[in-house]
């Protein structure tokens, strides 16, 4: 039977998986690394980290499985989006990349939009308005505030793309995450000549882009000897960590919405035709699938947002987890448990990276705001969970605002492992909520994409239908419903009062 990998170049590590045609997860290996933060909104990593883990990992999973390389019938790449990996004419990395979440591009997303002829012919050219954390603005900054770096560019990678380079030697990409890099003609799915014209960017520093079940490269001597995978072994095309984790999940037809935490939060919706929206409120894009394209709303610090309360509030949770062999997240959900749906009007506002959908203000900052003194630890946390869960329906909104009325949302991530979690979702969300049998997300969808592509099915949607299933439902609770649809408003409506106010205090601390 085929075996393949999917590997997932995250933002806190890159897990990679060995899956057979069934869908079975032979083996699983994740290994962490850091971010940096070299200024307020600012967020770097270096390449050679995602390197370093994707060779750690590919060993790991070979040797636990104990499977032959020549077992391995292909891989599938998937990862963190819009990251700019910026290469010499020897394919060395110039600086660290500048990744999905970084902020410090304002003026260049509004110098795109004046060169475009404005945000609706913007978005008529490649789908999408200009987003701070999309690759072009963060070319754009480079050339500008790094020209000594910039004269020397001649390849711009996304994250995923230069694993696939390290493995076999190929520059390559494919249309799901070129889509975020703001140079791609989303509907036609190719790169916008026009728009790289008008941003006077070579289109020779773009690789060719495929579509993702593709293959697009193979194992080279060199990547052969770095993770004992045999020479030659196809590479697909792969997907953005979004679209990848969309197929992981089975949302390859329309109607099945997603809402997937991982640092990000991402409501995730299919579409038959790529659409188009003058004014770019959500993310649109092609999809992992060929001939679909895709809809999607970004919260920046979902999962980011508990992580933050895990490693800033947290030391008795982390103290106490190992020795209860449970993670600390499992402790700070039950604390958080204690306090009551709506923690007495308790709201957390959840921009600690600034926001995209549905505000795009990188100067938006979290904080919490109705607190009294009756407000616990407990209440402080809860109110953590929920204020992301609100986030996320900003996005739901959107969605059901273009006429897709979900008729399931599938939750996975960080979030959909808690329990209390996943209820605030259904009941934030006014919707039940389904988990599936596979957990692994982009890194599954990605090891799905291999599969089609060499072979063991036919299409996407085929292997998806053969390999997942639903696996446990959580039931809206009509009476939680009710306090987080009077609630829901207020939180929407307390961004908008802040919104000055996060503009002053953004030039407190701008250098
Ligand atoms: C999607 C996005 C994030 C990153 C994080 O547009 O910015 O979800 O892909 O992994």
């Amino acid at each position: 039977m085929s075996v393949t990998l999917g590997i997932d170049v995250g933002t806190s590590g890159t897990k990679t998986i060995a899956v057979d045609a069934s869908g079975k997860i032979l083996a699983s290996a994740s290994a962490e690394y850091p971010c940096d933060y070299p200024r307020p909104g600012w967020s770097e990593q270096d390449p050679d980290l995602w390197w370093s883990a994707t060779v750690a990992t590919i060993r790991d999973v070979l040797a636990q499985a104990h499977l032959k390389p020549s077992e391995i019938a292909g891989i599938g790449l998937s990862g963190q989006m819009h990251g700019s990996v910026l290469l010499d004419a020897d394919g060395h990395v110039l600086r660290p990349a500048l990744l999905w979440n970084d902020q410090r591009t304002a003026a260049e997303c509004a110098e795109i939009e004046e060169r475009a002829g404005g945000r609706a012919a913007l978005t008529r050219l490649v789908g999408n308005r200009a987003l701070t954390g999309f690759t072009a603005p963060k070319l754009l900054w480079v050339r500008r505030h790094e020209p000594k770096i910039w004269e020397k560019v001649r390849q711009v990678l996304l994250p995923k793309d230069y694993i696939r380079y390290r493995l076999s030697g190929t520059y390559a990409t494919e249309v799901s995450d070129a889509s975020g890099t703001l140079l791609l003609d989303v509907a036609n799915r190719r790169w916008s000549d026009e728009l790289l014209t008008r941003l006077e960017l070579d289109s020779a520093l773009l690789p060719p882009c495929h579509e993702s079940p593709e293959v697009s490269a193979a194992v080279s001597e060199i990547g052969s000897e770095a993770t004992g995978l045999v020479r030659g072994t196809p590479i697909v095309g792969g997907g953005g960590d979004q679209p990848a984790g969309a197929v992981g999940n089975g949302i390859v037809r329309s109607g099945v919405v997603s809402a997937t935490m991982g640092t990000s939060g991402v409501v995730f919706a299919h579409t038959p035709e790529p659409g188009y929206d003058p004014e770019g409120r959500l993310q649109r894009g092609c999809h992992a699938v060929p001939g679909a394209w895709h809809v999607m709303g970004v919260v920046l610090s979902a999962g980011g947002s508990f992580r933050w309360v895990r490693d800033e509030l947290g030391d008795v949770e982390v103290e106490a987890a190992p020795a209860r062999g449970v993670d600390p997240y499992e402790l700070l959900c039950d604390e958080a448990a204690l306090a009551k749906p709506g923690c007495e009007g308790l709201f957390f506002l959840p921009y600690l990276t600034g926001e995209r959908t549905p505000h795009f203000d990188p100067n938006a900052r979290g904080g919490w705001i109705g607190l009294t003194v009756r407000h616990t630890r407990a209440d402080l946390i809860r109110s953590v969970l929920e204020g992301v869960s609100f986030a996320m329906r900003d996005s739901l909104e959107l969605i059901r605002a273009m006429g897709v009325e979900p008729d399931q949302i599938r939750a996975s991530g960080g979030g959909a492992r808690s329990p209390l979690w996943r209820q605030i979702q259904a009941d934030v969300y006014g919707r039940d909520l389904v988990t599936i049998n596979a957990a692994e997300g982009p890194a599954f969808g990605a090891a799905i994409l291999a599969l089609v592509g060499t072979g063991a099915y036919a299409t996407v949607p085929e292997a998806c239908d053969a390999m997942i299933q639903v696996v446990s439902q959580t039931a809206c609770h009509p009476a939680n419903r009710a306090i987080y649809d009077r609630a829901y408003p207020v939180y929407h409506q307390l961004y908008q009062a802040l919104q000055t106010s996060f503009g002053q205090i953004a030039s407190l601390t701008a250098h």
